[in-house]
């Protein structure tokens, strides 16, 4: 079986900065695969790229086989990829279903302008529901996002982009700026859809990424320093200078 997503040679230059260097990594259904790095490592940078939001200055993505060339963030959804974002994209007055009906609503307008199908409101709704179910978010559903707790913003964060109907999904610091309990809430989320999905998942929470991730991709300066088994990563020594440091020793 080939990987959902997979991106060869992947570069992004900012103006004579490397961003992102040639990175190489894929990620098949049922697979977690972690990015991790500092600040300013290329991260979100990468993410983009894999969601169509920036276009790379050299290096190929396939999705499921496909070369996407050239595509945009509407084709890229349509062809299976979803996302969350760093900062939140949730309309702070409108509820949690109001919010999740506005993210199946634009995936089906989307849908219509490129394949002529035609969906009804009520159909609107029932996927909505059907996502919140599947996140067990159903009792938040009448809720104004602003009345959410952090925590629970971030959950609502993966059910917009779980109502795109993704196969591959980029994850970019789901657990930013969370509390304990709320981490362990959304690991166990992650946890719980984690089958359906091929995820790429960008975290700071090495917790969160070790209780996780299948494969770990280490990147500083825009360059994959180390790649491989979490287990094995975490014991290099370049990554512990790098990045990991004083975590290695707990
Ligand atoms: N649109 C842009 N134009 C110019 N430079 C950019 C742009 N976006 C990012 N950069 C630069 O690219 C580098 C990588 O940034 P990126 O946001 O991808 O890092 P990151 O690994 O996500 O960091 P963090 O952990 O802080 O989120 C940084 O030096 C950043 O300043
Ligand atoms: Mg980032």
């Amino acid at each position: 079986m080939g990987s959902l997503i997979e991106a060869r040679g992947l570069t992004k230059n900012f103006s004579g900065l490397a961003a992102v260097s040639s990175v190489t990594l894929s990620c098949d259904r049922g697979m977690i695969h972690a990015v991790i790095g500092p600040n300013g490592a290329g991260k979100s940078t990468l993410i983009n790229l894999l969601s169509g939001e920036l276009r790379p200055t050299d290096g190929q993505i396939l999705v499921d086989g496909v070369n996407v060339k050239g595509y945009g963030p509407t084709k890229m959804s349509l062809l299976g990829v979803g996302r969350s974002y760093q900062r939140t994209n949730i309309y702070p007055n409108l509820s949690v279903l109001e919010n999740c009906n506005i993210a199946v609503q634009s995936r089906l307008e989307i849908s219509m302008r490129f394949f002529g199908a035609v969906t009804s409101y009520p159909d609107v709704e029932a996927r909505s529901k059907q996502v919140m179910q599947r996140l067990q978010l159903d009792s938040l559903a009448h809720k104004k996002a602003n009345e959410l707790s952090h925590g629970e913003q971030r959950q609502v964060e993966i059910a917009l982009a779980l109502a795109t109907e993704p196969k591959v999904l980029l994850l970019d610091e789901p657990l930013a700026g969370m509390g304990a309990e709320e981490s362990l809430r959304m690991v166990e989320l992650l946890r719980n859809i984690r089958s359906d999905f091929a995820m790429i998942l960008v975290e700071h929470d090495m917790d969160a990424v070790f209780a996780l991730a299948d494969h770990l991709t280490v990147m500083v300066n825009g360059e994959v320093i180390e790649s491989g088994k979490p287990e094995v990563v975490r014991l290099s020594r370049r990554v512990q200078e790098a990045y990991l440091g004083g975590d290695i020793d707990e």
